[in-house]
C-alpha cells in the first residue's frame, strides 16, 4: 500500500509545482512583456526628432498637395459626401471598426494645435499629439519610411484647408485590442520607425530596358520607385498578406493580401499570373496606373478608387520611375492547380445567363467590347482578373458592378450593373464558372457555398 501511495504523491506534487511555477511565470513574463514594450515606446518618443521646414513657401504647399495625393490621405480622411480631410469614415478590420481623425485646421477637433513636430510624431511613428499610439489602419506602418521634408510638405497643404469642426466616432474595438497596452505590444514586435519595407538586395530591373538600372540614373529611379511605392503609395497594405495579427508579412514581396475585410483580394504583384506587370512594356504599365485601363483589364474595385483617387496625378517622372520598380519586382509565380471542368450542367446554366446577361457588354466570345473607336467593356477571354485562383473578386463585380476610374484618359468609363438582385446564387456561380472556363481560360469552378460566403 505505501509504496503505491508514495508512488502517486510525487508525480501529484510535481504536477502541483508545475501548476504553481505556471501560475508565477506566465504574470511574470506578461509583466516584463509590457515593461519591454512601453519602455521602448518612452524611449521611441523621447528620441530628439529633426527640425521642421520653417518656410511655408507656395511650391511647399503645391508639393505637399501632390504628395497627399499620391498617399491618398484622402482616400480614408474624406467620406463620401461629407466634407474633405474631416474624418469619420468606418473602415472595417478583423478586430472591431476604426473611423479616421479629422485633419482640418480645426483646433478642438482637428490638427489646428498640431506643430510639424507633432505631425512627424504621427506619420513616421504612429504617435499622436497626446501620445496615444495610433492604430495602424492608419497606415504610418508604411508612411513611416517617409522623408521629413515629404511629411513636412503635406502638413504644410494641410493647413491650408477650410477648417471643419467634426469629432471622429470612437473606434468599436473589441477587448484586448482596444487596449492600449496590447498595441504597444504589437508595435514591439511588429513596426520599427522609418523601417522601409525594402528589397535593396533582390530587387533587379528585368524589364525589357535590360541593365538601364545599373547606372546610377537607373538606381536612383529605382529607389525613387520604391520609395513612390513602398512608403508614399502605400500598396502594399492592400498588396501585401498579413498574419493574424494584421501585421503585413514582408511587405516589400507584395505577394497578395486581402483588402480590409471588404472580401477584396489585391492580387501578388510578384506574380506575373496575378497582378504583376513584369511582362507588360513601360508603355502599358504608364498608361494603366493613370487610367485603370489596359486591353488587359480594367481597375476594379478599390484598385479602381486608387487610381481615380490617387496614381491618375502621377508626374510623368514618377509615373515613369514607377513603372520601373513594379516592372523589376522578382517574379515569384504560384503553383498552377490541376484543371478540372465543371459538371455540364453547371456550365449550360452559366451559359445562359452568360448570354441573357454578360454578352451585350462583353461579348459572345468574351472579347469585350469598343464604342466608337474606345475600349468600352473589358474582354473576359484571356483577363487574369477573372482567371485568378481566387475568384472572389469576379464574385465581388457580379454583385455589386462597379466603374472605371474617371480619368482624363478615359473621361466617361462605362459601368457593369450590379446583378445581386438580379440573379441566384446558383446563378452566380455558374455564370462565374462559365468566364473562367471558355474561351482558353481555365479556372477552377466556383461554387455556390462561396458565392453565399461573399454576401
Ligand atoms: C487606409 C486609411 C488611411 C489612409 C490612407 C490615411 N489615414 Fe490617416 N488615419 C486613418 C485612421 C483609421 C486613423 C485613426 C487612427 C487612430 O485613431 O488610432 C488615422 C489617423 C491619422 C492621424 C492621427 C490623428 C490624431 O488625431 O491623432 C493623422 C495625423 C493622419 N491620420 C494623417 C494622415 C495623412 C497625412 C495621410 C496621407 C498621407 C493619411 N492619414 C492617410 C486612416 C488612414
Ligand atoms: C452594361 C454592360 C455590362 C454588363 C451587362 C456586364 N458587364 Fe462586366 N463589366 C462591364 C464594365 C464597364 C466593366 C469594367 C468595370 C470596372 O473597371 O470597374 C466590367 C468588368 C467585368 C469584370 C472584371 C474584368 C476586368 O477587366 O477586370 C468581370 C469579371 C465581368 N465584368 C463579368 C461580367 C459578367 C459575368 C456579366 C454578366 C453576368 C457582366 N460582366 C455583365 C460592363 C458590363
Ligand atoms: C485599397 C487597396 C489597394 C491599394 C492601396 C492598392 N491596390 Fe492595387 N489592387 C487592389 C485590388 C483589390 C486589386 C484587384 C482588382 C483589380 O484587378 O483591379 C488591385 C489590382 C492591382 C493591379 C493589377 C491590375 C490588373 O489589371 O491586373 C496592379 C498592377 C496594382 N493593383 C497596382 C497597385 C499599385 C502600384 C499600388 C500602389 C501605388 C496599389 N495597387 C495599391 C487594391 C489596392
Amino acid at each position: 500500500m505505501s509504496t503505491k501511495d508514495a508512488s502517486g504523491a510525487a508525480p501529484m506534487r510535481a504536477f502541483v509545482r508545475l501548476l504553481i511555477g505556471v501560475a508565477i511565470a506566465v504574470p511574470v513574463m506578461a509583466l516584463l512583456l509590457l515593461a519591454g514594450a512601453w519602455g521602448r515606446e518612452f524611449w521611441l518618443s523621447s528620441r530628439p526628432v529633426q527640425s521642421a521646414a520653417e518656410e511655408t513657401s507656395p511650391a511647399l504647399i503645391a508639393r505637399g498637395a501632390y504628395l497627399a495625393r499620391i498617399a491618398n490621405c484622402a482616400g480614408c480622411h474624406s467620406p463620401r459626401g461629407g466634407a474633405p480631410l474631416a474624418g469619420g469614415l468606418p473602415l472595417g478590420t478583423p478586430f472591431g471598426t476604426l473611423f479616421s481623425s479629422n485633419l482640418t485646421p480645426d483646433p478642438e477637433t482637428g490638427l489646428g494645435r498640431w506643430t510639424a513636430d507633432d505631425f512627424w510624431r504621427a506619420m513616421h511613428h504612429g504617435r499622436s499629439r497626446d501620445g496615444r499610439l495610433l492604430y495602424p489602419a492608419f497606415p504610418y506602418t508604411s508612411y513611416t519610411a517617409m522623408t521629413r521634408e515629404d511629411a513636412d510638405a503635406i502638413f504644410a497643404w494641410l493647413r491650408q484647408q477650410p477648417a471643419v469642426t467634426q469629432t471622429a466616432p470612437t473606434h468599436q474595438l473589441g477587448w484586448p485590442y482596444r487596449w492600449q497596452s496590447a498595441l504597444a505590444v504589437w508595435r514591439l514586435m511588429y513596426f520599427t520607425p522609418g523601417d522601409a519595407p525594402s528589397h535593396d538586395d533582390t530587387v533587379v530591373e528585368r524589364g525589357g530596358d535590360g541593365g538601364a538600372a545599373q547606372d546610377a540614373a537607373g538606381q536612383a529611379a529605382l529607389a525613387r520607385g520604391r520609395y513612390l511605392v513602398q512608403a508614399v503609395g502605400h500598396c502594399a497594405e492592400c498588396h501585401a498578406p498579413r498574419n493574424r495579427l494584421g501585421a503585413l508579412r514582408d511587405a516589400a514581396g507584395l505577394r497578395g493580401g486581402w483588402v480590409g475585410v471588404q472580401g477584396w483580394i489585391a492580387p501578388s504583384l510578384a506574380d506575373p499570373h496575378a497582378a504583376g506587370v513584369q511582362d507588360w512594356s513601360d508603355a502599358e504599365v504608364r498608361s494603366w496606373l493613370r487610367s485603370g485601363w489596359s486591353p488587359k483589364g480594367a481597375a476594379l474595385g478599390p484598385m479602381a478608387d486608387v487610381v481615380a483617387e490617387s496614381l491618375q496625378h502621377l508626374t510623368d517622372a514618377d509615373v515613369q520611375v514607377m513603372s520601373v520598380y513594379l516592372r523589376g519586382l522578382p517574379r515569384e509565380g504560384s503553383p498552377v492547380a490541376e484543371f478540372k471542368p465543371a459538371p455540364s450542367a453547371q456550365l449550360d446554366l452559366g451559359r445562359q445567363v452568360y448570354a441573357k446577361h454578360c454578352a451585350d457588354c462583353h461579348g459572345d466570345q468574351g472579347q469585350g467590347r469598343q464604342i466608337a473607336g474606345e475600349p468600352a467593356y473589358p474582354p473576359l477571354a484571356g483577363n487574369r482578373a477573372v482567371t485568378l485562383d481566387a475568384p472572389q473578386n469576379v464574385l465581388q463585380m457580379l454583385a455589386d458592378g462597379g466603374y472605371a476610374p474617371t480619368t482624363p484618359a478615359h473621361p466617361r468609363p462605362y459601368g457593369m450593373p450590379p446583378l445581386r438582385q438580379v440573379l441566384t446564387e446558383a446563378e452566380m456561380a455558374a455564370v462565374a464558372t462559365v468566364i473562367r472556363q471558355s474561351w482558353g481560360n481555365r479556372a477552377s469552378a466556383v461554387t455556390e457555398q462561396e458565392v453565399l460566403r461573399l454576401k
